[in-house]
């Protein structure tokens, strides 16, 4: 666990202020890392230095969610759409992967998580993909948490491609329609492999999708808090899990 790190700082591991209940942890929690931009605008800061403020959060949460057991961690830190954003903004973002790399990978390393990345890669840089892919290739083989960064990852387009790569498949006679199923669609996802969001965190306040996992997010529980990202602490992660864990989840049932 990531108990280590917090040793070698000096810092005790900061455990939930109440008890969390230690039998429903969600298995994947995924998060819309948003408030950035306000929270520096609110400082007078520039936008770039909430994002780099957002970064340490990753870092934090990153470590309460190993703590207390969840299995998956997907974060949304670029959408198909952030592209539209100022050239200068998008060059920051894009090298964020990298600096949180650099400094956290061998943290990771230790601790046992395993980096995923879920998106285009073909749009990235090469120094933002080449970040990406070492940190993947050298936690391979760990077995604890998952850690998952939704990076140039768009929802409409994951489906869209899947579908136009089935209907190809179809035509050509590899696949069947009847073979299509729910967990087949699931299967030619970005996410494939990984089990739908038990629990969606969004900060800021929006509430909205964003774009993010429409189809994993069908039965997920939703969180959402006026908190800005950059301010997200354990504390606020772990308000979120005891509230998941007051909730009951039906799936249409009774
Ligand atoms: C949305 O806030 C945030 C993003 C588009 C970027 C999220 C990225 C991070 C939190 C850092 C990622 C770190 C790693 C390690 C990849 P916003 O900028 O839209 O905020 P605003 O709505 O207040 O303007």
């Amino acid at each position: 666990m990531l108990q280590r790190l917090w040793a070698r700082l000096g810092k005790s591991s900061p455990q939930p202020a109440q008890p969390l209940s230690s039998d429903n942890v969600p298995q994947h929690v995924a998060i819309i890392m948003d408030g950035n931009g306000r929270w520096a605008k609110n400082r007078g800061l520039p936008r770039m230095a909430g994002h780099h403020s957002g970064m340490k959060a990753v870092k934090h949460i990153t470590m309460a969610a190993d703590r207390i057991g969840v299995k998956y961690l997907t974060l949304y830190a670029f959408s198909t759409e952030n592209w539209k954003r100022p050239k200068a903004e998008v060059d920051f973002l894009m090298k964020l992967p990298g600096q949180f790399l650099e400094i956290e990978l061998n943290d990771l390393i230790a601790n046992n998580v395993q980096v995923k990345m879920m998106g285009y890669k073909s749009d990235l840089p090469d120094y933002t993909l080449d970040a990406v892919e070492e940190a993947i290739k050298r936690t391979a083989n760990n077995t604890g948490l998952i850690l998952n960064f939704a990076l140039n990852y768009g929802s409409r387009k994951e489906m869209l491609e899947a579908i136009k790569d089935m209907a190809a498949e179809v035509q050509q006679g590899q696949l069947t329609c009847e073979a299509i199923d729910e967990d087949y669609m699931s299967s030619r996802l970005l996410s494939s492999g990984i089990p739908d969001p038990d629990l969606l965190i969004r900060t800021s306040g929006e509430l909205r999708l964003s774009n993010f996992m429409l189809w994993q997010l069908a039965y997920s529980e939703m969180w959402f808090t006026d908190v800005y990202w950059p301010e997200f602490t354990e504390e606020h992660f772990y308000e979120a899990i005891r509230e998941y864990q007051r909730r009951a989840r039906r799936y249409g049932g009774v």
